[in-house]
């Protein structure tokens, strides 16, 4: 019984420190990256299209909220009452969780 005590202690500790990071989540970015229209220029897995590739490898989250706010030319702004800073870190860590397309197809490297 005692045994008992000290893991639920140690499991409400780690939910505690996991909340107060509030650590970015991919699969909330995911459903941003699709709703918010960014598929519609960059492909749904962040290949590119319109838009350039974005994945796997996005830019750093300050760089990447900055360009959504202010983007180049051709991409539309998306301002904070849009999407806060932490949902473009959600879509970054969708970005991030996507695998590298393989390098060696042997029909795209005759
Ligand atoms: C209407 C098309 C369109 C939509 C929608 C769009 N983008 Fe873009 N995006 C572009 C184009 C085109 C560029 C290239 C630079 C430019 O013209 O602004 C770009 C550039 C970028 C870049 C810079 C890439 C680099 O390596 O420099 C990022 C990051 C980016 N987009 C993220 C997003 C995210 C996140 C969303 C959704 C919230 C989004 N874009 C929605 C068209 C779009």
């Amino acid at each position: 019984m005692k045994h008992l005590w000290v893991v639920l202690a140690i499991a409400a500790a780690l939910s505690d420190s996991s909340r107060a990071q509030e650590a970015p989540n991919a699969e909330n970015g995911k459903r941003l990256f699709l709703k918010n229209g960014c598929y519609e220029c960059h492909g749904t897995v962040g290949q590119g299209g319109t838009g350039p590739r974005l994945a796997p490898r996005p830019l750093a989250a300050p760089a990447l909220t900055a360009y959504v706010r202010k983007p180049a030319n051709g991409m539309p702004p998306y301002s904070a009452k849009v999407m806060t800073d932490s949902e473009v870190a959600d879509i970054r860590a969708y970005l991030a969780t996507i695998p590298e397309p393989p390098k060696n197809l042997p029909l795209l490297n005759p």
